[in-house]
């Protein structure tokens, strides 16, 4: 047994140097954060930076968030104004990603050539060691070819990018699972352009306003600003067939043996009793934390089963949490 801890820790600390090293010389390795797992590189060199953008086949139009250790180091590279130093001060470090004006140091290929730049402090102990390491901000995405859904762990890092994969750091299952929220902070009224788990009525307490109506951003194509966020992103393989609630899943999901039906809760399986789909549940008792955090792997897992579709239903959005997962859960159903 303790040999066996022996081994791990020298492995993990292997790793950390050979990350440190990789990452100093201008290369690419995939890190843990307390969302989903990064790909990350030195965030103010660009040919570092092109790397992540071929390694992920990643459009050179869509731009990547820097990671920094704190507000102090945010300075060195973009303009927060009162209200995004209030925001970082209540959510980092944190699921937080603000988009502010950048300094002239980033280059352009980071912001896709955008005045902005997204900012997030993520609160993943390792992530924050290796931030402290390299003394440097880090450029990172989700650690997952382009357009696929985004790992929540180290070996599905290593599953999705197989002989091509980077050094990876293990820092065991990501605590949230889902993306971090971002806000645009320049516009007249700071817009959320991806919902996540800091909630809008949580950033709205803190700056004492109101954020963009999301209907209203939709139907002004504001998302678009974003470019990542209005295509089909975070879909798995297998088609998707979403229901409005689980009480029309339950209605009107097929109990053929080609489906695979998802459900938020096990409370829900005695009503699948007879069914020959297969069925996979995403929670114990519907917890929308535990539920986000098992999303994306089980969605990954039902891809391994090859069924004809899966089913999904979206759940009653009661919290920040429960609109981030509906949010996935429309992208994943898009085609
Ligand atoms: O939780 C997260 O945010 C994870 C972890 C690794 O930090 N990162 C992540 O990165 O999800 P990525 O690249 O997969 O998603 C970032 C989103 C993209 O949709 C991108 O278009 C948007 O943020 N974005 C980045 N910079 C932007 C900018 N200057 N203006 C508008 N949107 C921006
Ligand atoms: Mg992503």
């Amino acid at each position: 047994m303790l040999l066996r801890k022996q081994s791990t820790a020298s492995l993990q600390k292997a790793n950390f140097s050979l990350c440190i090293n990789t990452l100093l010389e201008g290369g690419v390795v995939a890190l843990p954060t307390e969302t989903v797992y990064g790909l990350a590189s030195l965030a103010l060199d660009p040919d570092a930076v092109a790397k992540i953008y071929r390694l992920k086949g990643r459009p050179s139009t869509n731009p990547l968030i820097v990671h920094v250790l704190n507000l102090e180091q945010a300075m060195e590279i973009s303009y927060p104004d009162t209200i995004c130093k209030l925001l970082c001060r209540k959510f980092w470090p944190g699921p937080l990603t603000l988009i502010i004006p950048k300094k002239k140091v980033v280059p352009n290929n980071v912001t896709a050539g955008l005045g902005t730049v997204a900012i997030r402090s993520p609160s993943h102990p390792l992530f924050r060691k290796v931030l402290k390491s390299t003394g440097k901000p880090l450029a990172a995405p989700s650690a997952n070819p382009y357009s696929t859904v985004s790992p929540t762990s180290a070996e599905e890092v290593v599953n999705s990018f197989g002989s091509a994969c980077p050094p990876v750091l293990d820092g065991g299952k990501c605590k949230i699972g889902l993306e971090s929220t971002v806000l645009d902070l320049t516009c007249e009224t700071p817009t959320i352009l991806r919902p996540g788990p800091i909630s809008r009525t949580a950033v709205e307490k803190v700056i004492g306003r109101k954020l963009a109506n999301p209907t209203e951003i939709f139907k002004s194509g504001i998302p678009r600003k974003s470019p990542g966020l209005s295509d089909k992103h975070y879909a798995p393989e297998t088609p998707v067939r979403l229901y409005p609630s689980i009480k029309s899943l339950l209605e009107l999901a097929p109990s053929s043996s080609e489906n695979l039906i998802i459900i938020p809760s096990k409370e829900f399986l005695p009503s699948l009793d007879s069914y020959s789909a297969t069925v996979m549940t995403l929670s114990e008792n519907g917890d929308s934390l535990e539920i986000g955090r098992n999303l994306y792997a089980t969605l990954k897992k039902a891809d391994l089963l090859k069924k004809k579709i899966v089913h999904l239903s979206l759940l009653e959005e009661t919290d920040g949490m429960t609109e981030a997962i509906n949010d996935r859960l429309r992208r994943a159903s898009c085609s």
